[in-house]
C-alpha cells in the first residue's frame, strides 16, 4: 500500500480541505471494509489536540471521531481537568475502523504498524495546520504513531514531553512528509503528553481510579498552556 501521503493535496490549507481529500484515501487496505474515513473534528484554533487510536463502530457509522462511550468519557474528563471541551480538537492515529466480522457483529481490531505508518501523514498534516500547544496522546496506538514503538504509556504517562525530533526515531519517522510536516517535526513549541485511552478507563477493574488518573494527567496538559 502506498500510504496516505500521495492523497494529501499540498495546496490543502484548511482542515476542511484535508477532510475532503481524506474521504478518498486509499493509503492502506483499511478503507475497503470500513464505511468511511473518520477525520478529526473540533476547534481549529484549539491549543490542545487529542489523538486516539482509530474510529470505533459508532464513529465508523456516523463519520465522526469520539461520538461513542469513550468520547463521552473523554469530554467529561476534559471538563473535569479544567479544559473547555468546546475548544479542543479530536482525531485518531488511524482514520478507518479496523474490525473483524463475527456473524453480524464487528469486533474492533487494533491497527498494525503498517496502518499506523500509512495513516500518519494525515495526522502530521493536521498538526501542521492546527499548530497546537499540547498534543495529548491517548493510549498505545497513538503513542506508537508519535513517540515510536519503544515508548511505554504506563511508564511515562502524565509527563510533558518535548516534540519528538524526526531524527530520534529514524525508522519510524522516515515516511513523515518533509514539506509542511517538516516544520511540525521541528516544532519546539508543541509538547506531548501521553495518557491512558478513555476506552481503557471504561474497561478498568476500578473505573473511578482509572478516571481520576486520566483527569490528573489532563490537568498537567491544562497547566502547560501558555
Ligand atoms: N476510540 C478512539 O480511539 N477513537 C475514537 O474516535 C473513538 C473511540
Ligand atoms: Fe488512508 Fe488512513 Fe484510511 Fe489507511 S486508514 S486508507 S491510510 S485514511
Amino acid at each position: 500500500a502506498p500510504g496516505a501521503q500521495e492523497f494529501i493535496p499540498p495546496t490543502a490549507d484548511t482542515i476542511d480541505e484535508l477532510r475532503a481529500a481524506a474521504a478518498g484515501c486509499r493509503g492502506c487496505e483499511l478503507h475497503r471494509d470500513a464505511s468511511q474515513t473518520v477525520f478529526g473534528r473540533g476547534d481549529e484554533r484549539a491549543r490542545v489536540i487529542f489523538v486516539g487510536e482509530q474510529p470505533g463502530d459508532v464513529e465508523d457509522q456516523q463519520g465522526l471521531p469520539f461520538v461513542g462511550p469513550a468520547g463521552r468519557l473523554l469530554r467529561k474528563a476534559v471538563d473535569d481537568a479544567g479544559l473547555d471541551p468546546r475548544h479542543i480538537y479530536l482525531t485518531n492515529a488511524v482514520k478507518h475502523f479496523r474490525f473483524e466480522r463475527r456473524g453480524t457483529r464487528r469486533i474492533h481490531q487494533t491497527p498494525d504498524r503498517v496502518h499506523i505508518t500509512a495513516c500518519r501523514p494525515w495526522l502530521v498534516a493536521e498538526f501542521a495546520r492546527l499548530r497546537p500547544e499540547v498534543v495529548v496522546v491517548l493510549g498505545a496506538t497513538a503513542a506508537k504513531a508519535l513517540l515510536g514503538p519503544t515508548f511505554r504509556v504506563t511508564r511515562q504517562r502524565g509527563e510533558l514531553l518535548p516534540w519528538p525530533a524526526a531524527a530520534q526515531h529514524p525508522e519510524d519517522f522516515a515516511r513523515v512528509p518533509v514539506d509542511r510536516a517538516g516544520a511540525v517535526a521541528d516544532a519546539p513549541d508543541t509538547r506531548l503528553l501521553a495518557t491512558i485511552h478513555p476506552s481503557a478507563v471504561l474497561r478498568a477493574d476500578n473505573q473511578d481510579v482509572a478516571y481520576e488518573g486520566l483527569v490528573a494527567d489532563l490537568k498537567v496538559a491544562a497547566g502547560a498552556l501558555r
